[in-house]
């Protein structure tokens, strides 16, 4: 994944680690940066998140010019060697990447070969190997024609006054203030100096100096592009009284309601689904990673309860494997809040070739998806930060069964207007927090809305405790899982719908005979002798069948948000993961 900042003006330092910290939501594995000054390059490098570079920077600051780096290891172990920027074999130039080379290896092995020495196993240094001397748009052409895969790259030399970009499926964008260029990974980074900014396309390139912004095309023809306006609310969010965004952001669901009846209420809400026809689809698919996978789940039922449509949930990075019929008569809805899910463009790029309609829900509305789709839903969730996805999440469920209900001209939202989400009860939901913190496997069962919403409780508990969980239908257990259960392990029962609680009961007790510890969250009346089963309880309040599944999530997201501050965990930044998942 990775973000990549380059800056040209005063204080390049400061504002090359103010870019980093903007960007470290891509990527926390090591950080580093680069500035030209004097014909010579001053470097910085650290291991671990951007406060780590930060702490090792002296106070001196430089006016010129200068690239830095926030990286998601993919190829190569986290190491100082590893981290970007990386260095031609003559030391002149300089070169930070996002993205994957899928022929590194055999570029690599020529450069090898043509006596090049390689001090990492990055991807991306083999493309600083493959510039020496000086640096010309000629220059970058010429390597980015012999690359396969993805990149983002801002390129620097000891010489030049340049910083010179190229583009390929990693996004990239570049921008001009008052006194100051800016090359970014995301327009966040410079938001708050330019007005204005360009979206660079897959095979442009070009470069950035005090005399302006030059872009060129895949044919090496300068690019007269319109610049877009920055209108976009990036407003960073702060940890206010909270210890982390986690918990902060679980507890902005009502906000979120909130935001959402704010803006669907307005008309020009469905301003651009005004000439869309349902009727004219005999398939929907909704696509999605993780989180988004299962509030596309979610959503799957809010549409088939609805409509007399077939709907199928896919997972992004396997949808192209699944051999679906799509067709012009297909709908293929995208979920993503970052929408810039790697994986989730793919799918979305796919299903073009089939001539299918598309539409995204997303959080961010200027992202790749967003640009790519044939229809945008915002899901007014406001920015998340932590990496763990919770009132996304909660917003991406809404958004979709408000457009449920708008394909069927169904009232949508009263029902909300007259709602508020609980929160859930810490005095009950923090023991079982303690209790649950020290344990190696914890289970997740449920039924219809119940499963789903198990699924999601177990990849926020995995995702940012790291004890192994995993989610079954109940009725499925039997038929293979129950094997697993042991003496003490604890399952956790999710079971909202009256109709089946029988059923789930049973198969709790199973898992009870068996040895495992039984834990329900639940909205339904129990008497004491199914109480007396079950070593903790965790009432959900009763709401609207469909909005169930979204106020159970946040008991079992401020479990997850629990046990990992038990196992003294920084929830809001767990291992090996990031924020924007931009590789496949
Ligand atoms: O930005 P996206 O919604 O496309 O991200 C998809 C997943 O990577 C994301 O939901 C991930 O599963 C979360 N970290 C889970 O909490």
């Amino acid at each position: 994944m990775c973000g990549i900042v380059g800056y040209i003006g005063n204080n390049v330092k400061e504002n090359l680690i103010k870019g980093l910290e903007k960007l470290e939501y891509r990527g926390y594995d090591s950080a580093g940066m680069v500035i030209s000054n004097n014909n010579e390059f001053i470097v910085e490098k650290a291991v671990g998140e951007v406060e780590k570079l930060k702490k090792k920077l002296n106070d001196k600051d430089y006016t010129g010019l200068g690239i830095a780096h926030t990286r998601w290891a993919t190829h190569g172990e986290i190491s100082i060697n590893n981290c970007h920027p990386h260095f031609s074999s003559d030391g002149n130039v300089a070169l930070v990447h996002n993205g994957i080379i899928e022929n590194f290896e055999n570029l690599k092995s020529y450069l090898e070969k043509n006596e090049k020495y390689f001090y990492g196993q990055t991807d991306s240094e083999v493309i600083a190997k493959m510039f020496d001397g000086e640096l010309s748009l000629n220059k970058i052409k010429d390597v980015i024609d012999k690359l396969k895969g993805a990149y983002a790259l801002a390129i620097i030399s000891k010489k030049n006054d340049e910083i010179f970009f190229a583009k390929n499926k990693s996004p990239l964008y570049v921008a001009k203030g008052d006194d100051c260029f800016y090359v970014a990974s995301d327009p966040s980074v410079f938001s708050e100096r330019c007005q204005e900014f360009y979206s660079i396309e897959d095979g442009e390139y070009g470069c950035i100096s005090v005399q302006g912004i030059e872009i060129y095309n895949k044919e090496g023809k300068i690019n007269e592009k319109i610049a877009k306006e920055i209108d976009f609310d990036f407003t960073t969010s702060n940890k206010e009284q909270y210890n982390h965004f986690m918990l902060k952001e679980i507890n902005e669901s009502n906000k979120v309601l909130e935001n959402i009846i704010a803006f669907y209420e307005k008309e020009e809400a469905f301003e651009n689904l005004k000439s869309f026809d349902v009727k004219k689809y005999n398939r929907i698919y909704l696509v999605g990673c993780g989180t988004a996978y299962h509030a596309g789940l979610i959503g799957e039922k809010y549409f088939k309860e609805r409509l007399n449509i077939d709907c199928f949930t896919r997972k992004a990075s396997e949808f192209i494997y699944q051999n679906d019929i799509i067709n012009e008569n297909s709908l293929c809805i995208f979920i993503s809040q970052s929408g810039e899910t790697a994986d989730t463009i793919s799918a979305l790029e796919y299903v073009k070739n089939f001539n299918a309609t598309t539409l995204s829900l997303v959080n961010v509305t200027y992202s790749t998806l967003a640009s790519k789709s044939d229809y945008v839903l915002n899901i007014c969730a406001g920015q998340e930060k932590a990496v763990a996805s919770t009132k996304a999440y909660l917003a991406q469920c809404l958004v979709l069964l408000i457009l449920a209900k708008y394909f069927i001209k169904e009232d949508f939202l009263s029902v909300l207007k007259d709602f508020q989400f609980d929160y859930g009860n810490d005095d009950l939901i923090i023991p079982l927090a303690k209790h649950l913190h020290n344990h190696e496997k914890i289970f997740f069962i449920g039924r219809g809305f119940d499963y789903i919403t198990a699924l999601e409780a177990s990849l926020k508990l995995k995702e940012i405790s790291y004890i192994f969980s995993c989610a079954e239908c109940s009725g499925e257990l039997k038929h293979g899982s129950l094997a697993l259960i042991d003496n003490g392990l604890p399952v956790i029962v999710i079971a909202n719908d009256e109709s089946c609680f029988a059923k789930t009961l049973n198969n709790a007790y199973e898992v009870k005979s068996r040895g495992g510890e039984l834990i329900l969250f639940s909205s339904i009346d129990i008497d004491k002798e199914i109480e007396n089963n079950f070593k903790y309880i965790i009432p959900i309040n009763k709401c609207k069948d469909d909005l169930m599944p979204i106020q159970t999530i946040i008991s079992l997201q401020k479990l997850a948000y629990y046990v990992a501050v038990e196992r003294n965990l920084n929830p809001d930044k767990p291992r090996n993961l990031a924020k924007s998942v931009t590789v496949e």
